[in-house]
């Protein structure tokens, strides 16, 4: 599955320079979420993650942060079998929450989560499309803390290997399909 997952990465993302600020390259994941079998075998790779030798689910819940988590977290968590948990931007969800600030290159972003999203020592599979910065995983990772809840992987499809990012996620493990 995870070859699979690799060659349809490398053939259906695309790069779109100086988005969304000059000098930045977007990762367009559009045509691969558009392509149905690319999409199925990075579901299933990521699913995989979750799963023991014998194929069991090793976590409880399944996180994505909004809003590209969103479309691949969710798959993966019925192809386990287990819940799937969003982390929203501020403001959005509305029961009690709670919130975590983190820095952007300009200005703060906050995230937040139900209080009530986890029982207590439930171990949860993160998933986001890119890991860039890490700003938006480690804030994720300590909202789930903060829910008594343990994040036990943290999975992307792509990592910017020049923005080092897995280095602010401290002793959680971090699954990468590609590195681009
Ligand atoms: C992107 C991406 C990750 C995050 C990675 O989301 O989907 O969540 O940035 O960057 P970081 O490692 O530097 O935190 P974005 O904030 O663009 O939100 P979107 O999915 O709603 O477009």
């Amino acid at each position: 599955a995870r070859d699979r997952a690799v060659e349809a990465l490398t053939r259906l993302v695309r790069d779109i320079p100086d988005f969304p600020e000059p000098g930045i390259v977007f990762k367009d994941i559009a045509p691969l979420l558009a392509d149905g079998a690319g999409f199925a075998a990075v579901i299933s790779a990521l699913a995989d993650l979750g799963r023991d030798a014998d194929g069991r689910p090793v976590v409880d819940k399944v996180v994505g942060m909004e809003a590209r988590g969103f479309i691949l977290a969710a798959p993966v968590a019925v192809e386990l079998g287990v819940g799937f948990v969003p982390v929203r931007k501020a403001g959005k969800l509305p029961h009690e929450t709670h919130r975590v600030a983190y820095a952007l290159e300009y200005g703060e972003a906050v995230l937040e989560l139900h209080q009530d999203a986890f029982t207590p020592g439930e171990r949860v599979l993160v998933i986001d499309d890119v890991l860039a910065t890490g700003g938006t995983a480690r804030a994720t990772c300590e909202l789930i803390a903060r829910c008594g809840a343990r994040a036990v992987t943290f999975a992307v499809l792509m990592e910017l290997g020049f923005l080092s990012g897995r280095a602010v996620l401290g002793d959680v493990p971090v699954e990468v399909l590609a590195t681009v």
